[in-house]
C-alpha cells in the first residue's frame, strides 16, 4: 500500500495567538510564526494544523470567525500568510487551516444582514425560530451552558447557538450556506493550503423537530456540556449532535478536496469512527480521544483503547492519535504523577509515535510546558472560565478566592499560555516590556524553554527530535500492524510494529513504573537490533530472554528472528 503523506506525517498543532510575537503587541502572529518555521523544521514535525487565523472579536479564542476568507489583522495580513504557507512548503511542512463550518461569530456580516429582518434574503442562512410559551423554543442547551437559544429583540425571534450565544448556527439545510462555505473552502485551497481540521462537525445538523432531551437539567447550571458524565452528554444532546445528512455533506466536501491535487486532507474534530464513510469516501482522519480520555494512562487503558479503536476502523482507515490541544490539560500535567513527570512525559511521547496512526502533538509539548496557574480573575481569557467565574460568585455565594481556584484547574486557558522560547522575562515570545495576552509560565525561568533545552542531549526537547527523527527512519513505525504482545500486563505495554512492504519488525517495549522489571513476552531465540533505549544501553544487538527494563524506560528494536509470542 503506498502510504498518504498525511498517514507518514506528525502533525503540530500551534495555536497562533501563542506561539511567537514579533511586533510586540503581545499577541503571536504570522511574522513570528515564519521566523520559527526552522525550529519546527529541526524538530522534525511534518505538517502543521493552525487554529483559527481569521478575525474574530474573539470571544472563542477565534472559533468565532468573522471573516472566512481573511486573516486576523492582529496576526498579519493575507500576503504574511501566503508567506508563511510558503515558507513552510519550502521546507517541506505542510499546513492545515481550522474550518469552523457549524458557526460563524455573531458580528459576521451574514449574522448581520440575517437579524436585520424577517425577510432578509439572509434570513434563511440562520437557525431562526418562534418562541414557546413565553421561553425558548425547546429546552436544549448551548455546549457552553444556558439555553441553545437567544432572543434577538429586533425581530422577537430566537436564534439557535450550540456553542455560546456569539457563536449562532449556520443553517446547513440552506443551499445557499453551503455554496457559500464550499467557496470558503476553495478560497483556501487555492492558496495552496494542505486540509483542514474540522472544528466539531457534529454539531453541523439539529433535529428539524426540535424535540425536547430528557435529561433533568436547567441548561443554566452547564458551564461546559463536555464535563458532563458519558450518558448525560449524549441525553442532553441527542437531537443537536451526530444528525441525519451529516455523512453526505462530509462526502460532498471529501469530492471537493479531492478535486484538488495533493492528496489534501480532512480531520474530524470527533471520535466517532462512522465519519470515515465506507473508509475512504469521507473524512481522511478522526482523533481517537478515547485514548486521551483518562486520568492515568496506564497500559490497560492503552491496549484496551487499541483493541476497541483499531477493530472498529472501516478497512482502509486510519487511526489519528493525540494526547492534548487547546481545549485540554496539558499532556505534562494531566498524565504526570507529580514525581516522575519527566520520565512520563517522555514514556507519553514514545506511545504516540509508536502507536499505528498519525500523531499529532500540541504546541510546547516537546519542552514540557505544564498547565498555567491562574490566580486573578481578571487575567482569564476563555469565556466558558469567566462564566463560571462569574456563576460561583453571584449565583451559589461562593468566596472569590475559592471561585478563582475552581475555575484555575478547569479553565482552557491553562494549556493556552505563550510558547516558551528561552527564559527571559515573558520568555522570548514577545519583548520583556509587552504584555502577552496571556500570562507566560513562570516555570520559563526553571528550564522549561527552547533555549535552555536545546543544547542539551539528555532535555525533553533532544527526547522528541530524536524519536521524531527515528520514526521517520523507520518505516515499521509509521506503516507496520500494531500487534499486541502481552494482554496482561499492569506495568508495561509490550507490541510489534510490522511492516509488510519492507519486512521490518520493531519491538517496543514501554515500562510504565518506577521499577526494573522483566517483560513476560516468550523472547524465544529472539535478536535484537537496538533502535533507541531511554536509559542509553551500549549493546547494540540485544537477546531478548533476559532483557530487563529499567524504569519507566522507552525500549524499541528491530526484530532480527522471529516474532515474539505471548507467554502462555
Ligand atoms: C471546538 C474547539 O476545539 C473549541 O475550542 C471551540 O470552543 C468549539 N469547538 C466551538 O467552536
Ligand atoms: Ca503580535
Amino acid at each position: 500500500m503506498t502510504m498518504k503523506w498525511w498517514q507518514r506525517s506528525v502533525f503540530y498543532q500551534i495555536y497562533p495567538r501563542s506561539f511567537a510575537d514579533q511586533n510586540g503587541d503581545g499577541i503571536g502572529d504570522f511574522a513570528g510564526m515564519a521566523a520559527k518555521l526552522d525550529y519546527l523544521h529541526r524538530l522534525g514535525v511534518d505538517a502543521i494544523w493552525l487554529s483559527p487565523h481569521f478575525p474574530s472579536p474573539f470571544l472563542d479564542c477565534g472559533y468565532d470567525i468573522s471573516d472566512y476568507t481573511g486573516v486576523a489583522p492582529e496576526y498579519g495580513t493575507i500576503e504574511e500568510f501566503s508567506h508563511f504557507l510558503q515558507q513552510a512548503h519550502t521546507r517541506g511542512i505542510r499546513v492545515i487551516l481550522d474550518l469552523v463550518l457549524n458557526h460563524t461569530s455573531d458580528q459576521h456580516p451574514w449574522f448581520r444582514e440575517s437579524r436585520s429582518s424577517r425577510d432578509n434574503p439572509r434570513r434563511d442562512w440562520y437557525i431562526w425560530r418562534d418562541g414557546r410559551d413565553g421561553g425558548p423554543p425547546n429546552n436544549w442547551a448551548a455546549i457552553f451552558g444556558g439555553s441553545a437559544w437567544q432572543l434577538d429583540p429586533t425581530t422577537g425571534q430566537y436564534y439557535y447557538h450550540a456553542f455560546l450565544p456569539e457563536q449562532p448556527d449556520l443553517n446547513w439545510r440552506n443551499p445557499e450556506v453551503k455554496a457559500a462555505l464550499w467557496s470558503v473552502v476553495r478560497f483556501w485551497l487555492d492558496l495552496g493550503v494542505d486540509g483542514f481540521r474540522l472544528d466539531a462537525i457534529a454539531t453541523i445538523f439539529e433535529h428539524p423537530e426540535l424535540p425536547d432531551h430528557t435529561l433533568a437539567v436547567s441548561p443554566d447550571a452547564i458551564v461546559d456540556a463536555n464535563e458532563l458524565p458519558w450518558d448525560d452528554y449524549w441525553q442532553l444532546l441527542h437531537f443537536q449532535l451526530h444528525q441525519p445528512g451529516l455523512h453526505e455533506l462530509m462526502q460532498e466536501l471529501r469530492a471537493l478536496v479531492d478535486s484538488y491535487p495533493g492528496d489534501r486532507v480532512l480531520i474530524g474534530e470527533d471520535e466517532q469512527v462512522a465519519f470515515h464513510g465506507s473508509g475512504d469516501d469521507e473524512l481522511h482522519l478522526v482523533f481517537n480521544f478515547p485514548l486521551m480520555r483518562t486520568e492515568r494512562l496506564t497500559p490497560a487503558h492503552i491496549r484496551a483503547n487499541q483493541a476497541q479503536r483499531l477493530a472498529e476502523l472501516p478497512p482502509g482507515a486510519w487511526p489519528c492519535n493525540t494526547l492534548g490541544n487547546h481545549d485540554s490539560p496539558r499532556v505534562w500535567s494531566r498524565y504526570g504523577d507529580g514525581t516522575h513527570d519527566a520520565a512520563l512525559a517522555r514514556l507519553h511521547l514514545a506511545l504516540l509515535l509508536t502507536l499505528k496512526g498519525t500523531p499529532v502533538l500540541y504546541y510546547g509539548e516537546e519542552i514540557g510546558m505544564a498547565n498555567l496557574e491562574l490566580s486573578d480573575p481578571g487575567q482569564l481569557r476563555d469565556t466558558t472560565a469567566i462564566r463560571r467565574y462569574r456563576m460561583l460568585t453571584e449565583r451559589e455565594g461562593v468566596a472569590p478566592q475559592a471561585a478563582m481556584g475552581l475555575v484555575a484547574a478547569s479553565t482552557r486557558d491553562r494549556c493556552r499560555s505563550p510558547m516558551q522560547w528561552n527564559s527571559t522575562p515573558n520568555a522570548g515570545f514577545c519583548p520583556p516590556e509587552a504584555h502577552p495576552w496571556l500570562p507566560v509560565h513562570p516555570n520559563h525561568r526553571l528550564g522549561v524553554s527552547v533555549a535552555d533545552q536545546e543544547g542539551d542531549p539528555g532535555s525533553l526537547l533532544s527526547f522528541y527530535r530524536h524519536l521524531l527523527g527515528l520514526r521517520r527512519a523507520t518505516p515499521a513505525l509509521v506503516s507496520g500492524d500494531y500487534q499486541l504482545l502481552d494482554p496482561e500486563s499492569e506495568a508495561y505495554l509490550a507490541f510489534t510494529r510490522r511492516d509488510p512492504a519492507s519486512g521490518q519488525t520493531c519491538l517496543v517495549l514501554l515500562n510504565f513504573t518506577p521499577a526494573q522489571l522483566t517483560p513476560g513476552i516468550d523472547p524465544g531465540a529472539l535478536r535484537g537490533r537496538l533502535l533507541f533505549s531511554s536509559t542509553g544501553r551500549p549493546d547494540h544487538e540485544l537477546t531478548l530472554h533476559d532483557l530487563t527494563l529499567t524504569p519507566f524506560e522507552v525500549l524499541i528494536a528491530e526484530l532480527l528472528e522471529a516474532e515474539p509470542r505471548t507467554r502462555n
